[in-house]
């Protein structure tokens, strides 16, 4: 079974498609102790960000997150290689049309849950959100084990109630099983509002604010602009913040594996 990670905020500008891109991207990096993960990332995004990421202008694809939502393909059809073991599902404006056409469809909370239960073979989904909360986003939600919250400064953290509320009905409805991580991006150390906004995630997130922050540094809107991930800049803070995180979350994601087998096996 794949863990799936959704990366939401209804905030624009956080940092989702660069924590989405670039986690990703770690996460799909050989590693000497054990197999290589297999990485998808799914575009949830009708502004299609995820393929420019990669220097790919998702508005000249055929098929999309959009067609496969809808079944009109299978998502392996849409699905686009980016590098070795990372793959892409990119999405357009079509979309946007594609989220009210879902409202009209059965299950539809449960439509990207539904396909991406058929990609087992990959060991990560991760799914970039849109900002706001439409269908789209709650569809991402309820296809997730794990949502992480990119947080930049105090503004974006007035829209996490709303997130917070549809998550709790979320897993009453489904009975889901979620895990809500929090990481703090734009960082700046020493800055008074980066440091007091550090403090009001610890007391709101706990030991479930991730330990790794993703600082302010310029590299990574360069990367973003030139269609590269962080990983192609070594040598960049945002190259060892991203390190960081994608091992902090994979150290996460094995320790709650563990525990839930436990779980299971009583
Ligand atoms: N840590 C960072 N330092 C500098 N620029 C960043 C950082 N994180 C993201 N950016 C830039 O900020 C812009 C918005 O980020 P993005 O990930 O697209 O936000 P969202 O998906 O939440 O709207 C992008 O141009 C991106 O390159
Ligand atoms: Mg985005």
């Amino acid at each position: 079974m794949s863990t799936v990670i959704a990366i939401a905020n209804q905030k624009g500008g956080v940092g989702k498609t660069t924590t989405a891109v670039n986690l990703a991207s770690f996460l799909a990096q050989p590693q000497s102790n054990k197999k290589t993960a297999r990485v998808l990332v799914v575009d949830c995004d009708p502004q299609g960000h995820i393929g420019r990421s990669f220097a790919i202008d998702s508005n000249a694809l055929e098929k999309t997150l959009y067609s496969a939502l809808l079944g009109r393909c299978e998502p392996v059809e849409a699905i686009r290689e980016v590098r070795a073991n990372l793959d892409i599902l990119p999405a357009n404006r079509e979309l946007a049309i594609g989220e009210i056409e879902l409202r009209e469809v059965i299950n539809r909370e449960r439509r990207l849950r539904q396909m991406l239960s058929k990609l087992s073979v990959y060991d990560y989904i991760i799914i970039d959100c849109p900002p706001g909360l439409n269908l789209l986003t709650i569809n991402a939600l309820a296809a997730a084990q794990i949502v992480l919250i990119p947080v930049s400064t105090w503004l974006a953290l007035t829209g996490i109630g709303d997130l917070a509320e549809v998550l709790a009905e979320l897993v009453r409805e489904f009975n889901l099983n979620v895990t809500i991580y929090a990481v703090q991006t734009f960082f700046r150390s020493g800055v008074r509002e980066s440091e007091s906004l550090r403090e009001r995630l610890k007391s709101d997130f706990g030991s479930n604010l991730l330990n790794s922050t993703i600082n302010l540094n310029t590299a990574i809107s360069t990367a973003t602009a030139e269609g590269r991930p962080i990983i192609d800049y070594p040598n960049t803070a945002g190259y060892v913040d991203y390190a960081r995180l994608a091992k902090e979350v994979a150290t996460r994601v094995a320790k709650e594996d563990k525990a839930s087998r436990k779980i299971r096996k009583g």
